[in-house]
């Protein structure tokens, strides 16, 4: 995972929790990388895991949600980074451009960068979005928080219908997306 990933989350936990936070879960972790990443390079996206874990047990905030908010922070930091990727009517247009379009470009700029894929479908009446994740690194997690994040900024009422459809190593979650507004 590169690195920006994890300084981005490393900022989160600072801002959220305070310097002595972050402090204390790098010193409890083993990390390989001893937790100075640079932007641009690659590190083992389990040490994000392991950073969130330490995280959990500090401030008995379950995993699935710590990794939910560090979503929805990161969606508002590509916004503020790369904001010509969000120039979209709605949030489902946004997202149905992810696979086939920024995540394509983020490839560009980072050949290493291990991406999900999704499968994704905008309804005929545009009122639901079938979004679907494929991925060996278990991140579904994440990816709801940065849908949470997209539906928030184009200010929309969506319901995210949750069915985990993983059979093999890789983690397959289907989003179902219904608008209620
Ligand atoms: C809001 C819609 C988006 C969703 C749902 C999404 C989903 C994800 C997820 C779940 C991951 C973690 C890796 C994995 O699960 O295999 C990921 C990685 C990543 N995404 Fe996206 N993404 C979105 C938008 C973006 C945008 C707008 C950018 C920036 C232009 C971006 C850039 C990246 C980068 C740099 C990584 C890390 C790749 C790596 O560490 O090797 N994503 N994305």
């Amino acid at each position: 995972m590169k690195g920006i990933v994890f300084r981005e989350f490393i900022d989160m936990v600072e801002s959220t929790f305070g310097d002595e936070m972050i402090d204390t879960i790098l010193s409890s972790c083993d990390l390989e990388s001893g937790g100075a990443y640079s932007a641009v390079g690659t590190y083992d996206h389990t040490e994000l895991v392991q950073m969130v874990v330490a995280l959990s047990g500090q401030t008995g905030i379950e995993v699935p949600a710590l990794v939910e908010a560090f979503g929805t922070y990161l969606f508002g930091r590509f916004l503020e980074l790369f904001p010509v990727f969000f120039e979209h009517e709605t949030s489902f247009e946004f997202l149905n451009s992810i696979h086939d379009v920024v995540h394509v470009e983020v490839l560009k700029l980072y050949p290493d960068a291990g991406l999900p894929s999704f499968e994704s479908q905008i309804s005929e009446d545009k009122r639901t979005l079938h979004f679907e994740y494929h991925s060996s690194r278990h991140f579904a997690d994440l990816a709801v928080g940065l849908m949470k994040g997209a539906f928030a900024h184009w200010g929309e009422d969506v319901h995210i219908d949750i069915e985990d459809r993983t059979t093999g190593e890789k983690q397959v979650v289907m989003f179902t997306c219904t608008r209620n507004d």
